[in-house]
């Protein structure tokens, strides 16, 4: 009888230990299901690369890209209203929209590219065209000059962004 007690705490114990360590992984496997795609891997083809931006980055400029973002774009809804793609539709993309406040990003894409994959979309993701159904070429250009102004030094690492704690 004695017995039988102690080993149905030890199978309570087990029991309690598998829980915490189920509470403890379940979010990470959430992090590395819903990652970013390699940044370092480029979207568009080589030759976008070298198509500059026509729209001056003055502040009038900035100001009409920011409104396209939160906007008719609709951009924020995936990629967050401070481009970190924590937008609430975002979270749930796999691979998750680019976080447009990494420096490294900036660092590596031209404004063509960017452009290339505004107008033609990313293969295989749920970044699709948006021009011309959604907004012009030169509203795309504009939201370029916005997008740069997202980066940040030293941004959260895509496991400290909400919904991936
Ligand atoms: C439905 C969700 C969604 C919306 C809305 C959305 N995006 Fe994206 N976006 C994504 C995803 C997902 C990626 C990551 C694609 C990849 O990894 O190749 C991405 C990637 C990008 C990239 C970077 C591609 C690269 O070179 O790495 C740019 C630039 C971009 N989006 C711009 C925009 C702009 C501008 C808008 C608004 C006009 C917008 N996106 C709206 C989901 C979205």
């Amino acid at each position: 009888m004695k017995k039988a007690i102690v080993q149905l705490l030890i199978v309570f114990a087990i029991l309690y230990g598998l829980l915490h360590l189920f509470i403890i992984l379940g979010p990470q496997e959430a992090a590395v299901k819903y990652a970013e795609a390699d940044i370092e891997v480029p979207r568009a083809p080589a030759d976008a690369k070298m198509v500059s931006n026509p729209l001056p980055k003055t502040p009038e400029v900035i100001t009409q890209g920011k409104e396209i973002f939160h906007g008719k774009g609709s951009c924020y809804v995936c990629h967050g209203e401070n481009g970190k793609g924590d937008g609430p539709a975002g979270l749930e993309l796999n691979p998750r929209p680019r976080n447009f406040t990494n420096p490294r990003f900036h660092e590596i894409r031209t404004d063509g590219e960017l452009f290339w994959v505004i107008k033609n979309g990313s293969a295989n993701t749920r970044m699709i065209s948006f021009v011309p159904s959604m907004i012009t070429e030169e509203e795309a250009w504009a939201v370029i000059r916005y997008v740069r102004t997202l980066s940040v030094p030293n941004p959260p690492t895509a496991s400290k962004l909400p919904g991936n704690s």
